[in-house]
């Protein structure tokens, strides 16, 4: 691609970035869709409100938001996405007169991508491991889809509680249950099993990939369906464990390619087909790869 007067720029906005593959997604993205732009990771060490403001100035089209940023970049935003605001999250900047408006397309991501696997999660056990911002977000995008049950276990109990409470605030009338990781087995078996377990801690992430943070077997003996958020390794202990038990299993590769497809959207204006879509989800298992 050749970069002109004419070149669109996008970006990614946290701290670090280094790690980020989604230059590599949205470069394909572009590609397929014959634009000329470019999509810069910078990092934002000091002052979030100048960056953003300093981003609207330099006419950047769109910016992607990670880790530490989804949920204080809030306050610099001219407007949110109903979603993301429930959320309170996110991940998705698109430029409107003034500033930029906020979305979550984390939450479609994963939706897109359990769709994918022709897995639904109405009226199943729904199990989220974590409550970080990953968490959080798997959680509500779950809870969204009217599980039977919406189980949180977490290492910190405290906050798998104070989770468990805000989704209930967000989605009334939806049964949930919390607990400790040791807790897992009993509340999934409890729940009647044929769960959907989404994997959402950064036990397990490269370099750390003999980590697991569930080892009852009663939870993979209850699992039907496995969704690990981490993408590298492409398969985690966890994965491994689902599968041994008989279970799908599947990484968060998929979710990064259809959040990522999803803030291209919002940004062009443009349709990924499935053609694209494969193409940059080639793309990406290369970069993970690399
Ligand atoms: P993210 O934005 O990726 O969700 P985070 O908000 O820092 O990151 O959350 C990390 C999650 O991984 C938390 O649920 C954390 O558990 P605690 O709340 O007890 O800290 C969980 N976590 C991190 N390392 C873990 C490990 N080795 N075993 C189990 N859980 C772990």
């Amino acid at each position: 691609m050749r970069i002109d007067g004419h070149t669109e720029v996008y970006g990614l906005i946290g701290k670090p970035v280094g790690h980020t593959v989604s230059p590599a997604l949205h470069d394909a993205f572009a590609r397929v869709c014959g634009r000329s732009l470019v999509y810069v990771p910078f990092q934002v060490d000091g002052d979030l409100g100048a960056a953003v403001k300093g981003a609207y100035e330099l006419n950047i089209r769109g910016l992607n938001v990670t880790v530490p940023y989804k949920s204080r970049v809030i306050p610099f935003l001219s407007d949110i996405d109903e979603e993301a605001h429930l959320l309170g999250a996110v991940n998705t900047l698109v430029r409107i007169p003034g500033g930029y408006k906020g979305y979550n397309t984390d939450l479609a991501g994963l939706k897109k991508a359990v769709h994918a696997d022709g897995i639904k999660l109405s009226g199943r056990p729904v199990m989220i491991i974590g409550a970080g911002g990953a968490a959080r977000a798997a959680s509500f995008a779950a809870a969204k889809e009217s599980p039977s049950v919406l189980i949180i276990v977490n290492r910190t109990p405290a906050k798998a509680r104070l989770l468990a409470e805000e989704v209930r605030k967000a989605f009334p009338g939806l049964k949930t249950a919390e607990g400790s990781l040791e807790d897992a087995g009993g509340l999934i078996s409890g729940s009647g099993g044929h769960a959907a377990v989404f994997q959402c801690t950064s036990a397990g992430l490269y370099p750390e990939t003999g980590e697991c943070p569930v080892s009852d077997p009663e939870v993979f003996r209850g699992t039907e369906y496995g969704f690990d958020l981490i993408y590298n390794p492409e398969e985690t202990l966890f994965m491994k464990r689902v599968r041994q038990s008989g279970g799908m299993a599947r990484n968060g590769l998929a979710m990064l390619l259809y959040q990522g497809a999803a803030s291209f959207e919002l940004w062009t204006g443009e349709k990924i087909g499935d053609e694209a879509l494969e193409e940059a989800m080639r793309t990406l298992s290369r970069a993970v790869q690399a």
